[in-house]
């Protein structure tokens, strides 16, 4: 009986034994103990800053977790996503969080992650024309594009200011809710004479629109994309300079979607003898940006704060990981159904507040930059 007594409590403790080692081993993001895998993640790729920054600010936040996650890029290949998806699921994810390279092909990865019982949060862009998609965790993404649009308006005055419109990729959701945010703000006052459109036919078209459908926007888009290529900017702003006069230059405005694509945009600008001078938008706050506008060549940025969405995504998986239901704040159309979502704001930077809003809070060190004040 006594040495019975030894032998189950030997037992416990072995077993209580290999429930630590397991607990433990949950907390390596390379994999549980055995393999598995809880949460993964599908970013859309490495050659943008503003990915390997979410990347950077995940590994951070999953520093102390006792979930085991897995961090995966697309590369901007939407079958190199769908791989991505599947192997994670045979990895026995429970939750994935996927910001698509393209909204609409990824609705084939997603449906996969949710034929076997898997959870997926949409993360900065949404996935369309599915059901497959349970949470959405964005910036307010229309608010991103009216900030760039006021800008533009803030810093013109008279009339008749030269105004050229840049687009992200058709095939990204977000591009179409900043063109919208933006197009809220500007066409007013395109309407009113303070702006003149440059570079796109279809914009001017429709310019005594106050609200474009999405098809109307799909037109602009077509014309003025960037695609989110740093080197597609380029061209476009290039070919759109060689086509104006010298008189559809001289101080000119310019909405750029974001700060990849601003600092190329801006740099074409910047060699035409014709432009006296421009004021140019991105998104981001990516690092390079910082400088630029630091040195004056980039004249604002959208602040998105990567740490809040990458909080929100992880405290939401969690939620779902403990069975419970996490928490919105409202809700985005995606074709196909209402993706409840939480949204957060986004902060205007210039040269103004550039230290008070990345500096001084913590979110990049001041030796990244040269001459800041
Ligand atoms: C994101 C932007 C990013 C762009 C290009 C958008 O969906 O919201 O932050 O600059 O994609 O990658």
């Amino acid at each position: 009986m006594k040495k019975n007594r030894k032998l189950v409590i030997l037992s416990a403790l072995l077993t209580a034994m290999m429930l630590f080692s397991v607990a433990c081993s949950s907390g390596d993001k390379e994999g549980n103990g055995d393999g598995s895998v809880d949460i993964g993640i599908v970013l859309p790729t490495k050659d943008e800053p503003r990915w390997v920054q979410d990347e950077t600010r995940f590994k951070e936040a999953l520093a102390d977790t006792d979930y085991s996650v897995e961090i995966l890029f697309s590369q901007g290949s939407s079958a190199k996503e769908k791989e991505n998806v599947e192997s994670l699921l045979t990895k026995g994810i429970k939750v994935l969080i996927i910001c698509p390279h393209d909204g609409d092909a990824a609705a084939a990865a997603a449906e996969a992650a949710a034929a076997e019982g898997v959870k997926v949060i949409s993360y900065d862009r949404l996935i369309t024309g599915t059901d497959a998609v349970d949470y959405y965790v964005t910036f307010d993404s229309v608010a991103v594009g009216a900030a760039q649009g006021q800008y533009l308006i803030d810093k013109a005055s008279g009339k008749d200011n030269p105004l050229y419109l840049y687009a992200g990729a058709a095939t990204d959701n977000n591009a179409f809710l900043f063109f919208e945010g933006a197009w809220s703000v500007l066409q007013p006052k395109v309407k009113d004479g303070t702006f003149v459109i440059k570079n796109s036919p279809e914009a001017v078209a429709l310019q005594d629109k106050a609200e474009l459908t999405r098809d109307e926007m799909s037109k602009i888009i077509g014309q003025i994309t960037t695609n989110w290529d740093f080197n597609e900017a380029k061209n476009k702003a290039e070919s759109h300079l060689t086509a104006a006069s010298a008189a559809d230059k001289g101080d000119v405005y310019i909405l750029a979607p974001n700060d990849g694509t601003a600092r190329s945009i801006a740099d074409t600008f910047a060699t035409d003898s014709d432009v006296t001078s421009f004021v140019v938008t991105g998104q981001d706050a990516e690092k390079a940006s910082i400088q630029y506008i630091i040195d004056g060549k980039q004249s604002m940025t959208v602040f998105k704060d990567v740490r809040t969405l990458v909080k929100d995504s992880i405290d939401m998986a969690v939620s779902i990981l403990k069975g419970e239901t996490p928490g919105t704040t409202g809700a985005y159309d995606n074709k196909n159904k209402e993706v409840p979502a939480k949204q957060t704001e986004v902060i205007t930077v210039d040269q103004e507040n550039v230290k008070a809003a990345l500096i001084d809070s913590g979110y990049y060190e001041a030796s990244e930059f040269t001459g800041l004040e």
